[in-house]
Parts: C-alpha cells; sequence; structure tokens
C-alpha cells in the first residue's frame, strides 16, 4: 500500500466530485431559468370551436398576470373557465376551457324601448326550434323587416339589425311601411326619365324640322 495508490483514489473521488457537482448546479441553474419568476407561461393549447384574445400569435411565452379570454363559436358553449391567469408559479390559472356543442342559443339581441316574447311561451331554455318575437313599447316602432327569430342548432337564424325608434320620429306623410330609400330611387328614376325625354327632344327637333319643310 503506497501513498500513491491513495493518491489516485483521492483524485477521482475529487475529478467524480467536482463532475457532479456541476452536473447538480447545471441542472439547478437550468430549473430556475425554467420556472423561475419572470419567465411566464407556455402559450396555451388551441381550442377547438372556440377563440382567445391573444393576439401575439409569434410569441411562445407569455408574462406573469398575462389575462386570457376564450369565447366559443356560436353553436357552442364553454366547459370550464373561461378566463385564464399566468400566475407566479409559470402556470395557467386553469386548462382552456373545451368549447362543447350545444342546440341552446345565446341570449338573444336587447331592444332598447322594447322586448321580445318566447314561443313557446314562457322564455327558458333557448334550444332549436324556440322563436322569439320582438315587440316595441307603446310609443315606439319597429325599424326592420322581420320581428322574428328562430334559433337554428345553436344560432339565431336572422341577424339584421332592428329598433324600436319613437313614432314622431317616422315621417307621417310617407306610406305605412315604404322603406324612405326606395322613395328616393323612385324619385330619382322619375327625374332621370324626364332628364331622357328632354334630351331625345332636343335632339330629335332638327329632324322633325326638316320634315315638315
Ligand atoms: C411571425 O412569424 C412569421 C413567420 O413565422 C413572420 O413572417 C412574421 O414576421 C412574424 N411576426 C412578428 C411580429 O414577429
Ligand atoms: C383579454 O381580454 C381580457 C378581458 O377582456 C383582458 O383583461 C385581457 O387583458 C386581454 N388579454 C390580451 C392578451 O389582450
Amino acid at each position: 500500500m503506497s501513498n500513491g495508490m491513495i493518491e489516485s483514489i483521492s483524485k477521482a473521488f475529487w475529478a467524480h466530485s467536482s463532475a457532479t457537482k456541476r452536473s447538480f448546479f447545471l441542472l439547478l441553474g437550468l430549473t430556475i431559468v425554467s420556472t423561475g419568476q419572470g419567465s411566464g407561461c407556455i402559450r396555451p393549447s388551441m381550442v377547438q370551436h372556440g377563440s382567445t384574445n391573444l393576439t401575439d400569435t409569434n410569441r411562445s411565452l407569455f408574462p406573469v398576470g398575462t389575462v386570457l379570454q376564450y369565447s366559443c363559436d356560436p353553436g357552442y358553449l364553454p366547459a370550464g373557465p373561461s378566463v385564464l391567469t399566468c400566475t407566479t408559479l409559470g402556470d395557467w390559472s386553469s386548462e382552456p376551457p373545451r368549447c362543447i356543442h350545444s342546440d341552446v342559443c345565446q341570449p338573444p339581441y336587447q331592444l332598447e324601448n322594447g322586448g321580445y316574447t318566447c314561443h313557446p311561451s314562457p322564455c327558458g331554455r333557448l334550444s332549436h326550434g324556440t322563436m322569439i318575437q320582438y315587440f316595441c313599447d307603446d310609443g315606439y316602432a319597429l325599424k326592420g323587416d322581420y320581428r322574428f327569430r328562430t334559433c337554428q342548432y345553436g344560432k339565431w337564424d336572422n341577424l339584421m339589425p332592428i329598433s324600436c325608434l319613437m313614432e314622431q320620429d317616422r315621417d307621417p306623410t310617407l306610406p305605412l311601411g315604404m322603406p324612405a330609400l326606395s322613395i328616393v330611387a323612385s324619385t330619382a328614376s322619375s327625374v332621370a326619365l324626364i332628364l331622357l325625354l328632354v334630351v331625345l327632344f332636343v335632339l330629335l327637333q332638327p329632324k322633325l324640322k326638316s320634315l315638315h319643310r
């Protein structure tokens, strides 16, 4: 047993030990980098039939405190929380919601100075086939062609805007139900016709005169 042998054993030990230490610190460093404060949350998974207000499409890491709002396409309802926050731990406060197909329609557009009734009555679950009928309060008249909406597999079939106007806002001289646009159009076309007749008359006048001679 020589000193040389002990020396080489201890050298080997220290070499091994420092390698372990090095990899330990490397691992620690990586852990701090990947989960440490300020690193944020990784991009959450996409939601089928839904979307979020995540405008920064190229980013993969979002800062702590980022708030995401999820919404589902028409005909789908969110299952689970639809607002996610990036926590200091680098996790989102929850998984993104799932968007589940639903035949139930969202509450319909609310009329100002009016309302709606449901068929079947009363208004409950706005499921497929439910029909609503808009009406206006006293002193207001409906502006818009069609006062009915039907829930079709989770979507309202008619998205045409509709509103209630004060009765005196309507021009009493206009025939009832005749949209102002068609009046403008018919006025414009009569003016055009008269102009055309005048132009024809002016053009044909010399010929008529020559015929008389
Ligand atoms: C996002 O990435 C696309 C291609 O991956 C690139 O063309 C575009 O310029 C990037 N936008 C920003 C804002 O970095
Ligand atoms: C998303 O919308 C929520 C609620 O409207 C808002 O608080 C949040 O800042 C928005 N997030 C982004 C990334 O625009």
